[in-house]
């Protein structure tokens, strides 16, 4: 069990910053990273068909024999994992907006979400934001249309950096302190998002934390892989794997990405 793969599934190529995160703490492991590009973004889909597209993803991974799920998207996760968790065996580890240590921290009391509509209207995200962000204004902001950008390539668009130039603005106006990424594309934003935000705004996102979970999760059941040889990764887009392709470059591991009818 232990050599089996670490599954990964994202709308399109947003997880693989998690990716990144959890093969850096974990080099020995294999993955199998499942980019559903052709549905995203899940962020604008109703809970029912973000839940339709989680089996569906989770289903895939089974198949090829993963022996832990990492849902690599805030969207999937608060609209699905409670499902997942209580209909299929494996461990299944979910990523959602880090408004814990940003409430914790924050000295003006005001705190931004950039995150989903999928995300920002899920149950889950509401109880997480009352539970652990009291005294704090959360100014949330949909990030719509910038999956659909980094998804197209368009990452360092004039139109990419206009949208986040709005979306940021009313954060600025009310002195946020901290701004949470609460999506796994969004990381890639950050170079850009620096620049538009005032230097004391700290950013902060949830990757370190996934990977830091995913790890106590393998050895909690004894199955992180025991070799001392590095992993090997297979990612599977069903698009085009030159969007993909750009996302995995650069990063030191024996990579495969194929397309996936799917
Ligand atoms: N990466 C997904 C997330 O974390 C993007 C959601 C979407 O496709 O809208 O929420």
């Amino acid at each position: 069990m232990s050599n089996l793969p670490i599954g990964m599934f994202d709308s399109g190529v947003g997880g693989t910053s998690i990716w990144k995160e959890i093969h850096s703490l974990l080099p020995h492991e294999h993955f199998v990273y499942l980019a559903d590009s052709r549905n995203a973004p899940y962020g604008e889909k109703s809970p029912d068909e973000i839940l339709r597209l989680s089996i569906k993803n989770t289903e895939f991974l089974l198949n090829k024999g993963c022996k832990l799920i990492v849902v690599a998207c805030n969207t999937a996760t608060t609209n699905a994992i409670d499902y997942l968790r209580n209909t299929y065996k494996i461990p299944f580890i979910g990523i959602e907006p880090a408004i814990k240590p940003a409430a914790l921290n924050s000295k003006s009391k005001r705190v931004g979400v950039l995150a989903t509509k999928g995300t920002l209207s899920s149950t889950l995200f509401h109880s997480t934001a009352q539970n652990h962000a009291e005294g704090i204004e959360i100014i949330e902001q949909q990030g719509k249309g910038l999956v659909e950008l980094i998804e197209k390539g368009a990452l360092h668009s004039a139109s990419t950096r206009a949208l986040l130039k709005e979306f940021l603005k009313p954060m600025i106006a009310k002195d946020i302190d901290y701004l949470v990424l609460g999506c796994t594309h969004y990381p890639y934003l950050i170079p850009i998002i620096k620049e538009l935000l005032p230097e004391h705004v700290t950013i902060i996102d949830s990757g370190e934390a996934v990977a830091r979970q995913t790890k106590a999760i393998l050895e909690k059941f004894g199955n992180l892989n025991k070799t001392l040889d590095f992993g090997t990764h297979r990612f599977y887009i069903n698009t085009d794997v030159k969007v993909l392709e750009p996302f995995v470059l650069g990063v030191d591991a024996q990579k495969e990405v194929r397309f996936l009818d799917f």
